[in-house]
């Protein structure tokens, strides 16, 4: 069978990215520009900061990525795009690319929800993976548990209630001054602390929400903890903190998910998004889950973050699936999984 190339957009946030998938399956080039230093000084992104970038960055980021494959625009074979969730302006820049090049060419266009690019991230690391499994997501934007029952279907299991897990490690980073993305920062920190240090909060909800997050109560939690000290005039055990406060996201988001699993006789797990990048949760994850044989798969660190290999393995799925997109196609910021808005 002819291989099936798709070229993928991704522009939901503060990363530029461009790729080429053969298959859903093998990346021939993933290019990525971060603004991350552009918007480290404000300590979060700068909405129309990301976009102005987005303009700046999106072609020449197509034609480095279209270069590294090897490949010319003819032989593309679909244009998949991110068109949520995200920020409504960095969204529009790949929307509008997608489309000019789709509509230019006569190309199938794609539409990719991003969180489900984040799931697809693992068909790109696991040349075998096939559905059913049970993904958890838990980016800076998004927390969630979800069935994950055909290449293109979800059912949500469970979500955040407030911050998402990646919020909550920006914020508690910001508050200890270890800057922006938190995550990375707090992940190395908190391997020089005591993760018993400091007992903080884990929220748990009645049995019909029982795989919901809540991690607001948790930051505040933690921030009235630095403060308190502040005002005693005591010096801040940075360290103690950061692995305290990464071992009760870390407790939530894995018990959830392993329970999961296990209420719906799922033979594998799969982590997704930024925080699937911290190690913790992934030694944590493997451990906890292991116990019960199921088997914990994650995506490599470069594909765990924001990325247009996933939205391409997604778009090839889509375009299996038969799911087009048309020239109407919008920005839609606050699109849920599984919707097709
Ligand atoms: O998936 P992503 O790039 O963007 C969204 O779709 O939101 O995720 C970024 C988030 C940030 O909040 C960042 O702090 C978090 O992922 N993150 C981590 C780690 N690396 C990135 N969180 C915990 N531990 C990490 N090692
Ligand atoms: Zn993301």
């Amino acid at each position: 069978m002819k291989d099936t190339l798709i070229l993928g957009i991704e522009t939901s946030c503060d990363e530029t990215s461009a790729s080429v998938v053969i298959n859903g399956r093998k990346v021939l080039s993933n290019v990525i520009a971060s603004q991350i230093d552009l918007h480290a000084q404000y300590g979060g992104v700068v909405p129309e900061i990301a976009s102005r970038k987005h303009v700046e960055l999106i072609l020449p980021i197509i034609d480095k990525a279209l270069e590294e494959a090897k490949i010319g625009l003819d032989q593309v074979d679909g244009i998949a795009v991110t068109y949520g969730p995200g920020l409504v302006g960095a969204l529009l820049v790949g929307v509008s690319a997608a489309k000019s090049i789709a509509f230019a060419l006569n190309k199938p266009l794609i539409k990719v929800n991003h969180i489900e690019g984040h799931i697809a991230a693992n068909y790109i690391t696991h040349e075998q993976l096939e559905p059913p499994y049970i993904c958890l997501v838990a980016s800076g934007g998004h927390s969630h548990i979800i069935h994950v029952t055909g290449y293109s279907d979800f059912e949500i299991l469970g979500k955040t209630r407030d911050d998402a897990a990646g919020e909550a490690f920006d914020k508690i980073s910001r508050v200890l001054g270890l800057g922006y993305p938190g995550g990375p920062a707090i992940d190395r920190m908190a391997r020089q602390g005591d993760p018993q240090a400091f007992r903080f909060p884990r929220v748990r909800f009645d049995e019909d929400s029982r795989y919901d997050f809540s991690f607001s109560g948790l930051k505040t939690a933690v921030i009235n903890t630095v403060h308190q000290l502040e005002q005693k005039g005591e010096p801040i055990p940075v360290a103690d903190i950061c692995a305290s406060f990464q071992q009760a996201v870390v407790d939530v988001l894995t018990d959830y998910t392993v329970s999961a699993a296990k209420s719906r006789k799922m033979k594998t797990i799969c982590i997704a998004g930024g925080v699937a990048a911290n190690s913790l949760l992934r030694s944590t994850m493997q451990e906890s889950a292991g116990k019960t044989g199921i088997e914990v798969l994650y995506p490599s660190l470069i594909l765990c973050t924001d990325n247009a290999a996933m939205i391409a393995s997604a778009g090839y799925y889509a375009l299996m699936a038969g799911k087009r997109a048309d020239w109407r196609l919008n920005a839609t910021p606050s699109l849920r999984i599984g919707q097709d808005g």
